[in-house]
């Protein structure tokens, strides 16, 4: 009995794997193994955390001085770029480093997420309702490219332009609606997770 019950499992078995592979029009494509090294981790947390400093420091250093000398008005251009050459002196190699900035609630539609980038703002979002645990960074790995996403909280200075708008000059409201008829990011307070830095760094 045993021994029978074991045949028609092997034939039922037989039956599907033949069925399978009677709907398989084309021989399977032979896949790369993407699955990351050790080597390529350290690489890509490495080169994001570098890029992301550098973006940091850059924009944080350039939005104090801007704040004290034109106020947030003539400030506003500072944190539109993100072009910030990134050769500085970090010791590590960004050639062909890619960095841009998501959120769940952008200003500029451009830095709207795509589906990746929106899983991990929803991770990240939920970490800072836990307290004592801000976002860590985190890597999503593609074929091609894998993504360093570095949280970015919201610090006094930020609270200028991206805080309660009650509380900003009728002229920088006014520049804000010209430029980002759109805008989302008011209302933020001390602390609040914002978003992220996404560095996009090639996989050999
Ligand atoms: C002087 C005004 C000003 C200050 C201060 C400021 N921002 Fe912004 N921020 C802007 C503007 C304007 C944009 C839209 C940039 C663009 O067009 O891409 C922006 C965009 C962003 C974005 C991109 C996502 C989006 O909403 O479009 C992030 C992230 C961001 N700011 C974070 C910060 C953080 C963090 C701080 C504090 C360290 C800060 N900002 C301080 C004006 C400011």
């Amino acid at each position: 009995m045993k021994f029978f019950s074991t045949l028609i499992g092997s034939f039922a078995a037989l039956l599907f794997a033949g069925c399978e592979r009677g709907t398989e029009s084309s021989p399977p494509a032979v896949e790369r193994d993407r699955t990351p090294s050790a080597e390529e981790i350290q690489h890509v947390q490495a080169t994001g955390q570098a890029a992301a400093k550098v973006l940091m420091e850059s924009l944080g250093g350039q939005l104090k001085g801007a704040l004290q000398t034109g106020g947030p008005v003539k400030a506003i251009e500072i944190c539109q770029q993100t072009a910030i050459p990134l050769t500085s002196s970090v010791g590590v190699n960004l050639d062909g480093v890619i960095v841009s900035r998501k959120t769940l609630k952008p200003r500029n539609p451009a830095n709207s997420p795509d589906e990746m980038d929106r899983a991990v703002l929803e991770k990240m979002s939920k970490a800072v309702m836990t307290p004592g645990s801000p976002p860590q960074p985190m890597i999503e790995w593609q074929a091609d490219v894998a993504r360093f996403y570095h949280p970015l909280m919201i610090q006094e200075v930020c609270l200028n332009c991206h805080g309660d708008p009650t509380l900003f000059s009728p002229e920088l409201n006014d520049a804000l609606a010209k430029a980002y008829p759109q805008d989302q990011a008011t209302g933020y307070a001390l602390g609040d997770f914002r978003g992220v830095i996404r560095v996009d760094i090639e996989r050999p």
